[in-house]
């Protein structure tokens, strides 16, 4: 293995203790950041995202207030907790746990959350404020990806990134992220013709598509940064990325592994966020 492997879950380590003595001294201050976390139906894999958001919460000092909604809650329920959340001064940040159940309009609930409160940055108007670089909070997997790069001391100037997936969640902020620090980016999708070709070009892969280990080393250019967003379990229940790690590692120059590359990442920007939310409710 050639490549340098950029371990999220030591960074957040670090980060997270970074944000406890900033959530120490505006506690101080009598400001007590909180997150309201809503979850609805019995998904297991946003069971486990949410309980981790909460361990994560509890780590850096964040008091966080959880709501787990049977799967046949209304969409009109939903929006009324979303309304009271909103309301609520001890809660600075909400966030609805994704996929919703099928009869709710994730679009309408999502619309709902107050745009100061919206930590996951999925509300169009903080969406529109990215767009033009000028916003409160980044969406959280994008962002921990760039602290990622920026740490690990990489330049994107001028560099060919190619983001793989489109997804309003990761693909496209992730984009205009690379963008605004002066990448040239392209995205490619399921209709992309000759995404290996176009791969191959990428001095910055990042892979968002959600298919277990797709992208090995044929995809890459000796030397390329490779960032893996995928989080699939296999049928043996083992953990894989989109990515082959071990095919991938002999020529990228930095790749994440999975688990503990991106994932952790994601969560620490969360809280990142909250505090930024808590902090611009006094402003
Ligand atoms: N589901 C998968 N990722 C996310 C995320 O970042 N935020 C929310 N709310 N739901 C998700």
């Amino acid at each position: 293995m050639s490549a340098v492997v950029l371990y999220g879950r030591e960074v957040s380590k670090q980060i997270r203790a970074e944000l406890k003595v900033e959530v120490d001294s505006i506690k101080k201050m009598g400001l007590h950041p909180g997150l309201a976390v809503v979850i609805v139906g019995n998904d297991p894999a946003s069971r486990v995202y949410v309980n981790n958001k909460k361990k994560a919460c509890e780590e850096v000092g964040i008091r966080s207030f959880e709501y787990a909604l049977p799967e046949e809650t209304s969409e009109h329920e939903l929006i009324q907790l979303v309304e009271t959340l909103n309301e609520d001064e001890s809660v600075h940040g909400i966030l609805v746990q994704l996929p919703l159940p099928k009869h709710i309009n994730e679009e309408r609930v999502l619309l709902k959350i107050s745009p100061v409160k919206d930590v996951d940055a999925f509300h169009p108007f903080n969406i529109g404020k990215i767009m033009i670089g000028n916003y409160d909070f980044l969406p959280c997997t994008p962002a921990g990806i760039m602290e990622l790069i920026h740490r690990a001391g990489i330049c994107l100037e001028g560099k060919e990134c190619v983001v793989i997936g489109r997804s309003n969640i990761v693909g496209k902020p992730m984009s205009m992220l690379l963008l605004h620090d002066n990448a040239t980016v392209t995205i490619c999708h399921s209709r992309t013709k000759n995404l290996k070709d176009v791969c191959k070009r990428a001095d910055v892969l990042v892979v968002a598509i959600g298919k277990p280990e797709i992208i090995d080393a044929d995809y890459v250019k000796p030397g390329a940064v490779v960032i893996d967003v995928g989080i699939n379990r296999l049928p043996d229940g083992k953990l894989v990325g989109d990515v082959n790690f071990e095919s991938v590692s002999e020529i990228a120059s930095y790749i994440t592994p999975v688990p503990g590359g991106v994932g952790p990442m994601t969560i620490t920007m969360l809280m990142k966020n909250t505090i930024k939310a808590a902090q611009l409710s006094k402003e």
